[in-house]
């Protein structure tokens, strides 16, 4: 079976696993560097880190299309539900595991904040930790760095995705220290060089982390893919 993870820019991505589509923050048709629009993409599972625009993007009009099932925190599912017109919203919060046909979903703290577009509370902010068959993946999402990230890796993680465009998030150096704790085979950056506040060197930092960790670090461009 296809396994498969494509950076969409930002901290937008793909997950194709054999015939199923598993989007992550959907912010495309107003990325400056997302490589696909959202009338073309396919989706049968959107999973929304939170409410900012930059994540919750596109979900409405892509879900509302495909008729995917977008997987979010409860304030952010209600909202889909009842402001946007969504009838497959699967709500959940932080700590909790859902099984999905692919793999499990487990929902992780995040340190942000989460307002919606429109001004409404978006619930707590979170990252996904995401159990496929034979690979465990961690999306961080938007976030500072936290020490429970030790707890998150104790699992075992075969890939973190990480935040690195700092001012929003996590900025270079931290992300280092989160792989230290996460202590992932593979780690990907996201989150950065989408605007001038979070330009980033993204081939030293992966310089960094084959220097002070055991991590293998992987640098994709927008719509660049990697194999899970
Ligand atoms: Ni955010
Ligand atoms: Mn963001």
């Amino acid at each position: 079976m296809i396994k498969e993870l494509t950076w969409l820019g930002h901290g937008s991505w793909s997950l194709r696993l054999g015939a199923t589509v598993v989007l992550l923050d959907p912010f495309l048709d107003e990325s400056p560097t997302s490589p696909v629009k959202a009338a073309d993409v396919e989706a049968h599972y959107i999973l929304v880190s939170h409410g900012h625009y930059d994540h919750i993007g596109d979900t409405v009009a892509i879900a509302t299309r495909t008729g995917a099932t977008v997987v979010a925190n409860h304030e952010i599912a209600q909202w889909l539900a009842t402001k946007q017109g969504l009838s497959t919203t699967i709500g959940m919060n932080l700590g909790g595991t859902i099984s999905l046909p692919f793999g499990t979903v487990k929902m992780t703290p995040a340190w942000h904040s989460s307002q919606l577009p429109d001004g409404a509370y978006g619930g707590s902010p979170a990252g996904f930790l995401v159990r496929l068959e034979g690979t465990t993946v961690y999306f961080a999402c938007d976030t500072g760095l936290f020490s429970d990230m030790e707890l998150i890796g104790r699992g075992g993680v075969d890939l973190a995705v990480l935040p690195i465009g700092d001012h929003f998030t996590m900025g270079p150096e931290d992300s280092l220290e989160a792989v230290k704790l996460i202590r992932p085979k593979r780690v990907i950056p996201d989150h950065y060089n989408t605007w001038p506040p979070i330009q980033q060197d993204a081939a030293a930092w992966a310089q960094s982390v084959l220097e002070t960790t055991e991590s293998q670090p992987i640098v994709l461009e927008p719509g660049g893919t990697t194999v899970l």
